[in-house]
């Protein structure tokens, strides 16, 4: 998988991407990640990639031109390299569709991606209009910048993509991947100040051990995050577990 990032802030990429999971993917060959600076495809003496709004307003707008062109510098190869495979241009924006793990999924099936990190108060409609295919949102919260959403969009991304991850079980049992949230862990020691592992952990039995490792997912979504079971596959086994659980 390629991902070219655009930004105004290279230089924040620079240690998330040389370490942990985004290292090891580029390592493996399983990843090229690629962040280029907007602000090298100005022409003026200043570079200048921001200006006032028209109309008034606060705060300053993002240019089209240097965003158009620095994408058509990227793409340049791209028409060569990918053919007619449609590469999803993505704008960090809060006014994007809200990121979740179906997203994450959904865009880790594509070979290539572009992320456009906003800044400033806005972007010019114009980016939305005419060269952004895709908006995403990391939440509803507002940052300065799109650059930590970028982040989080392609580390969410990465780890589905096969052989990127140790081991690919662990990513299928992840909270969100099968809808509700991971069980409890533990690991050794088996007893800490007085504090026992379950015992149903120790006992070697598989099929108790998948049974409890189900209901405790299914206890603690129902208290932390109840509306997310209404979107899940439930066996009767889990139906009945629920409405226990709800008389008690
Ligand atoms: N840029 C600023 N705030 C953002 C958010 N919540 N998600 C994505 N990009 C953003």
């Amino acid at each position: 998988m390629r991902i070219d990032i655009l930004t105004l802030f290279p230089q924040m990429f620079q240690s998330p991407l040389s370490t942990g999971i985004f290292k090891r993917a580029v390592d493996r060959n399983l990843l090229e990640i690629k962040v280029t600076n907007i602000r090298d495809h100005t022409h003026d003496k200043h570079h200048t990639v921001d200006d006032y709004p028209y109309g008034g307003g606060a705060g300053m707008v993002l240019k089209p031109e240097p965003v158009f062109e620095t994408l058509e510098a990227i793409t340049a190869d791209m028409s060569r390299e990918q053919g007619a495979v449609p590469v999803p241009i993505i704008l960090l924006t809060p006014l994007g569709r809200l990121f979740s793990q179906e997203i994450a999924l959904e865009l880790s099936q594509y070979s290539r991606l572009v992320l456009i990190c906003g800044h400033y108060e806005g972007v010019d409609e114009r980016l939305r209009e005419h060269l952004v295919t895709d908006e995403i949102s990391i939440g509803d919260y507002v940052l300065s910048g799109g650059e930590l959403a970028a982040m989080v969009v392609t580390e969410a991304v990465i780890r589905l993509v096969p052989g990127v991850l140790g081991s690919e079980a662990s990513a299928i049992d992840d909270s969100h991947a099968t809808g509700i949230l991971e069980y409890p862990q533990y690991t050794r020691p088996p007893e800490y100040r007085g504090w026992t592992v379950p015992e149903v952990l120790l006992s070697g039995n598989h099929a108790r051990i998948a049974r409890w490792h189900r209901e405790q997912s299914i206890v603690r979504t129902l208290k932390r995050r109840p509306e997310l079971l209404d979107k899940v596959n439930l066996t009767a086994e889990d139906r009945q577990l629920i409405d226990r659980l709800r008389q008690a």
